[in-house]
């Protein structure tokens, strides 16, 4: 073998560097070759001049084409097994320096290792730079900031209408009443033959519903859970019945086809019109303050032997008058009475032994006052926007 044919060997490898060299540092962006400019610079490393020709040289690619910088440091360690690995071009020169003529062997060996420390020193310098940036940009990707204000979730809350009867029906069970959970369906006995309103009676046009084919209708009033209650029950009995109620009307700002009431009924021996005014009264201090002063108006329901509606002293002003109670200093809120010795009849229960009071109240009717609302659908219309406002 000739000393020229593994010189154009040496060549060759050199070139083939030099090629790698090219290729790579075309794939850098700009930031990332000064960075590597500015490390050599600290570290006081110092590579061969035809390794910093290329950098200057070499027309960088646009920074949104660049490699990630994980992608360039394997292509250095592909380089480093493929120019200095066991398989290399410079391995394999090193090998064939035995089979050379002595008084040449020197020469080409000090070359050949030059090489070797060219390429070795140049991969080692480029391993280290891109090792320790991809660290630490793994290290910045990856970084939680433990300061920032944690991402809430939504939370909702219960409809105002909702709130409001829990918090009657709180009052009412701490005086010692069960919650009756009625129906929405009902026929015409309960809702009015059971309750004193025989065919023809002008109180039923008055609370006109919705009727099935059946002989059903949409109840038109919570009254009828007092029947339900006293036939399952018996007395004496102490209860509320909350819920829907529908009426045949044109919804505007104070009236809706759907709306919400709370019943009440107290059937025992001795029950006067004296328990019927101190359970309001106080049913309406606990929810509206203890100053509050409730009023009862003569007045007629059907159910009901005397009848009486009930107002209480406006919570706003406390009676002096103002644009909630219109000037009057009481908000009227619902009808009572003692119940009529036909309705405790027609569920069962003997009105020569035992008597009762009964009350009903509109809760739509109560939040709208409570909560200042001009116009009653709102409270149906389930617009986020206003509902969110009463947390
Ligand atoms: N049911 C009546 C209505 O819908 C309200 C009512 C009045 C209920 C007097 C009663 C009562 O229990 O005693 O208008």
């Amino acid at each position: 073998m000739t000393v020229t044919g593994h010189r154009d060997e040496l060549e060759l490898a050199i070139e083939a560097f030099k090629q790698w060299l090219d290729t790579f540092v075309r794939l850098l962006p700009k930031p990332v070759k000064e960075g590597l400019r500015r490390y050599w610079a600290e570290t006081g490393v110092v590579l061969d001049d035809f390794v910093y020709e290329r950098f200057d040289a070499i027309d960088l690619l646009a920074d949104e084409d660049a490699p990630t910088l994980e992608a360039l440091e394997r292509a250095i360690e592909q380089a480093q097994v493929q120019l200095t690995g066991k398989k290399s071009e410079v391995v394999r020169l090193k090998s064939s320096i035995g089979k050379l003529d002595p008084s040449e062997r020197a020469g080409f060996a000090k070359d050949v290792q030059k090489l070797e420390k060219t390429i070795g020193y140049t991969i080692d310098n480029l391993q280290k730079y891109f090792r320790k940036e991809a660290e630490s940009a793994r290290t910045e990707r990856e970084r939680i900031d433990v300061t920032l204000p944690g991402r809430r979730p939504r939370r909702g809350h219960l409809h105002p209408i909702t709130m409001l009867r829990e918090r009657i029906e709180d009052i009412f069970v701490s005086l010692g009443y069960a919650i009756e959970d009625g129906r929405e369906i009902e026929t015409d006995f309960y809702n009015f033959d059971a309750l004193n309103i025989p065919q023809n009676h002008p109180a039923r046009a008055s609370q006109d519903t919705f009727y099935t084919s059946d002989g059903f209708a949409l109840r038109s009033q919570t009254s009828t859970v007092q029947i339900h209650a006293m036939q399952r029950r018996g007395a004496p009995v102490r209860m509320i019945a909350p819920g829907r109620v529908f009426r045949r009307d044109t919804p505007d700002p104070t009236h809706n086809p759907m709306f919400f009431q709370v019943e009440g009924l107290c059937v025992d021996r001795g029950i006067s019109m004296a328990h019927l005014k101190g359970t309001v009264a106080e049913f309406l201090r606990r929810m509206f303050g203890a100053q509050t002063v409730t009023r009862f108006r003569p007045s007629y329901f059907p159910f009901t032997e005397p009848s009486a509606e009930f107002d209480f002293s406006c919570f706003k002003c406390n009676g002096k008058g103002c644009r909630i109670c219109k000037n009057s200093g009481w908000i009227e809120l619902g009808g009572s009475g003692m119940v009529h010795p036909n309705v405790l009849r027609a569920a069962g229960v003997d009105p020569e032994v035992y008597s009762g009071f009964a009350f009903g109240l509109g809760i739509d009717r109560m939040a709208a006052l409570m909560y200042g609302l001009d116009d009653i659908r709102l409270l149906f219309e389930n617009d986020v926007r206003f509902l969110e406002q009463f947390d």
